[in-house]
């Protein structure tokens, strides 16, 4: 959590610095440097990070094996800032190494957490999910690597930028959408006091979208629109039911007031499902959209589906799970010892609505932005963005600052009596 709130941080100032990087071909090296420190940076340690710790929960079972996941943190911290700086010289051999560390980081949390699943012998949908999810990040990560050395010899037949959107779904759908998908059943309902009465619709869109993204993969690579616009069409299915699901186990709440982090994670799902449709709209032939820049092009599809979709998803996710697994660490084995804070407690609610609410407001004049090609509204949208990122930050560090008490022997704790 604590080196993917860096990356937040370096993603937020990295736009801040360069806005008009939103009006230049995606496949500019910093465009691709900037997607890959918030996607790889961001994103990516923060949901392993939370896998790590969740799915043995979610699993009733034990992580099955710590130190891979050692050793997987210390190669996505080495590798990663590699990576984005050969991105942005554009240095295809520097670019090999880098990913090669963090292809095998990312071998490591997979096998981990195909172990992890089969040795709680569970199945359902939250299984099935870190499972297919595992398996997607790292084809996503081979088919990086297979891009690199491509732009390295260019040995394969196929068009770069087709190559470049089949990594891109891989990665973003197959990892990030099949994740939320599952354990997204398995947190919100904890969370709001729920449940999934039937399983049937959450098993449903899950399988629907894995469908879809095996449709989309070999299409966008080919660039077969019509096979693509079927591919992106069973995904956007896929996720409406898995929303519909999760209405529905919403409907049983008995927590009836969402709290910013919650409401963070729903809305950030409903533009994730419009996404889907403002995809369909890209790969379908005849229609508008392309690579170019300005009007409706890749990149405002790419600014609503990672800023206004997966961000406020993952950013509302942490602001529920860091508080709670922070506190199990800090104050779980004080409990009946003393006073210990409620895990809501840790946060600031303040801190919380301010920077999740200015992150989702920074999307609309990014949009603008990267449609009309006009950096005012790029820059504007910069400063909101990288301003939310600040005070959410600042929120999340001040709930890990608790952990040093969990290095400390019971009796030194000093907690507020608030539960
Ligand atoms: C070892 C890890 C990885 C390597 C070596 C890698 C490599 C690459 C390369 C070489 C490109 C395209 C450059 C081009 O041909 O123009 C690219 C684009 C992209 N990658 Fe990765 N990648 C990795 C991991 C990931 C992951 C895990 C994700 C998402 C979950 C991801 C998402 C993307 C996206 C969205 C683009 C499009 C960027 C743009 O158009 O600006 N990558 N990647």
């Amino acid at each position: 959590m604590g080196l993917g709130l860096a990356w937040l941080l370096i993603g937020a100032t990295l736009l801040v610095l360069e806005p008009a990087m939103l009006t230049w071909p995606h496949s500019h090296p910093h465009v691709v440097a900037l997607t890959h420190a918030w996607v790889l940076g961001f994103f990516v340690t923060v949901a392993c990070g939370a896998v790590y710790q969740l799915a043995p929960v979610a699993l009733g079972t034990t992580l099955r094996n710590e130190r891979y996941g050692w050793w997987h943190l210390g190669l996505q911290a080495a590798g990663v800032p590699l990576m984005v700086y050969s991105f942005w010289v554009w240095d295809m051999t520097l670019l090999g190494h880098a990913g090669f560390a963090v292809a095998l980081g990312i071998l490591l949390f997979s096998v981990n957490t195909w172990r992890t699943v089969r040795q709680s012998g569970r199945g359902g949908t939250v299984a099935w999910a870190l499972n297919l999810a595992a398996g997607w990040l790292l084809l996503t990560v081979l088919l990086g690597l297979l891009l690199a050395a491509n732009r390295h010899w260019y040995f394969v037949p196929l068009d770069p930028i087709a190559l470049l959107r089949a990594h891109a779904h891989v990665g973003l759908i197959g990892f990030f959408v099949t994740l939320l998908q599952g354990v997204g059943f398995q947190l919100v309902p904890m969370f709001t006091l729920g449940e999934v009465r039937d399983w049937r619709l959450p098993n449903t869109g899950m399988w629907l979208t894995q469908i879809g993204l095996v449709v989309l993969t070999p299409a966008l690579a080919w660039g077969l629109g019509w096979l693509g616009l079927l591919g992106a069409l069973l995904i956007t299915a896929g996720m409406a039911c898995s929303a519909v699901a999760l209405r529905r186990a919403l409907a049983s709440r008995k927590k009836r007031h969402f709290d910013p982090g919650t409401r963070a994670f729903l809305w950030g799902g409903a533009v994730v499902v419009l996404s889907g449709l403002a995809g369909a709209v890209l790969v379908a032939p005849g229609l508008p959209g392309g690579s170019v820049p300005g009007g409706y092009s890749a990149l405002v599809y790419a600014v609503l589906a990672v800023g206004g979709g997966l961000l406020p998803c993952i950013a509302g996710m942490m602001c529920k799970i860091v508080p709670f697994l922070t506190w199990m660490r800090a104050y779980g084995p004080r409990v009946g010892r003393g006073p210990t804070p409620a895990a809501s407690a840790l946060a600031s609610a303040g801190l919380e609505r301010w920077g999740l609410g200015l992150q989702f407001a920074a999307i609309a004049p990014l949009l603008i932005g990267t449609w009309t090609l006009h950096e005012t509204w790029l820059q504007v949208g910069a400063w909101l963005l990288a301003t939310g990122v600040v005070l959410f930050a600042a929120d999340m560090l001040g709930v890990l600052r608790h952990l040093r008490l969990a290095a400390s022997p019971p009796s030194a704790t000093k907690a507020s009596p608030k539960s």
